[in-house]
């Protein structure tokens, strides 16, 4: 078993002397894929959980600290999620112009891509936790113009964490509209209802290269061709494992070391036609089980940002009450604040009732959910 703890003792390769390092380094979380670190209390102290219940009429069985609790820990408002919905259709239809442009065989608007940008980042300051929702969640037809958008968000947190500067932050998010433009020539193999054999799979390789000549027909300044350099490696893998040059480490571009990690996270949490998407937890497990292919400072933000838990997924805590997450706490992954859904009995609640883990020691996530289950 893999353990989180173990891809921090890695000498970490992501300096390149460039850009700003991290505002404050990440605290390594002992172990994710076993019982949270609780402290057990003493036999004579021990304390139970308290007990939710969501039956009519509804039992006072609810300890003061809940009630405490479901007063102070607002649920995101109806207007922030619309506009945030707004904000990420915007996006979409941005790409859509876009991709037309590129199936025309003419040169996208940069500027139009800058405008969508700009909307998520004035949005990610306030709206994270309705973002990572928007993000983990949205799966369009062809893949494509969703997974550009995802990676988008999901970027721009790391970005955040880094602590980049806005030059940076730009190239970042630029980088994230247009690394995999390159597939639109080559849907009609990435949508087959199965894996691709070795010739195809070189073939669509080409998307790499297809992607650089979109951002260079766009006769976009690209500052010391940091975006160019940055599509070009973001299929690189630390370990050497990558194409199209086996670039290993500090070799492969930063920006590339993050899209390259944001990519396949993004890319195993959404359906493709020959497979269904994962949860985020196993899609993290599946990553760290391949922990010597991506950066593990960056792999460690990606799990801190937008967690084992994304917002607006559902989980089990340990009381058999299933909740959503509705909030994420950005120096404890593993305890968000929880709006309960059913009982420990399977009772749906039609009160709000919302729970702060970080301030409930005794609840914790037992397991992530699916949402089709419950
Ligand atoms: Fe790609």
């Amino acid at each position: 078993m893999v353990k989180m703890s173990d891809i921090f003792k890695r000498k970490d390769e992501s300096g390149e002397g460039k850009r700003p390092e991290s505002k404050e380094e990440p605290k390594p979380i002992p172990s994710i894929f076993k019982k949270p670190p609780e402290k057990e209390p003493a036999a004579d102290t021990k304390i139970e959980p308290p007990k939710i219940s969501c039956a009519k009429p509804a039992p006072i069985d609810l300890t003061n600290i809940m009630q405490k609790k479901a007063e102070i820990v607002p649920l995101p408002s109806v207007e922030s999620q619309e506009a945030c919905n707004e904000v990420y259709k915007k996006c979409i239809d941005a790409l859509n112009r876009a991709i037309e442009q590129i199936k025309k065989g003419k040169a996208i608007s940069i500027d139009e891509l800058l405008a969508a940008l700009d909307l998520i980042r004035v949005h990610l300051e306030a709206e994270k936790d309705n973002l990572i929702e928007l993000a983990y969640y949205n799966e369009g037809e062809d893949y494509l113009r969703n997974h550009l958008v995802n990676v988008l968000i999901f970027s721009l947190i790391i970005g955040e964490r880094i602590g980049y500067s806005k030059d940076h932050f730009l190239q970042l998010g630029l980088t994230s509209l247009i690394y995999d433009l390159g597939m639109v020539n080559f849907l009609d193999l990435a949508q087959l209802p199965r894996k691709l054999n070795a010739e195809e799979l070189e073939r669509i390789h080409g998307h790499v290269n297809k992607s650089v000549e979109i951002l260079q027909s766009s006769g976009y300044n690209d500052k010391d061709d940091q975006i160019k350099k940055a599509i070009l490696e973001h299929h690189e893998r630390i370990d050497g494992s990558g194409y199209p040059s086996g670039l290993k480490g500090s070799e492969i571009n930063e920006l590339a070391r993050i899209i390259g990690v944001v990519d396949t996270f993004e890319a195993l949490t959404h359906k493709r036609a020959w497979r269904p998407r994962m949860l985020a937890f196993d899609a993290i497990k599946a990553m760290l089980d391949k922990k010597s292919l991506y950066d593990p400072k960056i792999l460690k933000m990606l799990i801190d940002g937008v967690t084992i838990y994304p917002t607006g997924s559902l989980v089990l805590l340990n009381t058999e009450d299933v909740g959503k997450v509705v909030k994420l706490q950005l120096s404890a992954p593993l305890r968000p604040v929880v709006q309960i859904l059913k009982d420990g009995q399977g009772n749906v609640c039609e009160e709000t009732k919302v729970i702060d883990l970080m301030k409930n020691p005794t609840l914790f996530i037992k397991k992530p959910l699916e949402k089709q289950d419950n």
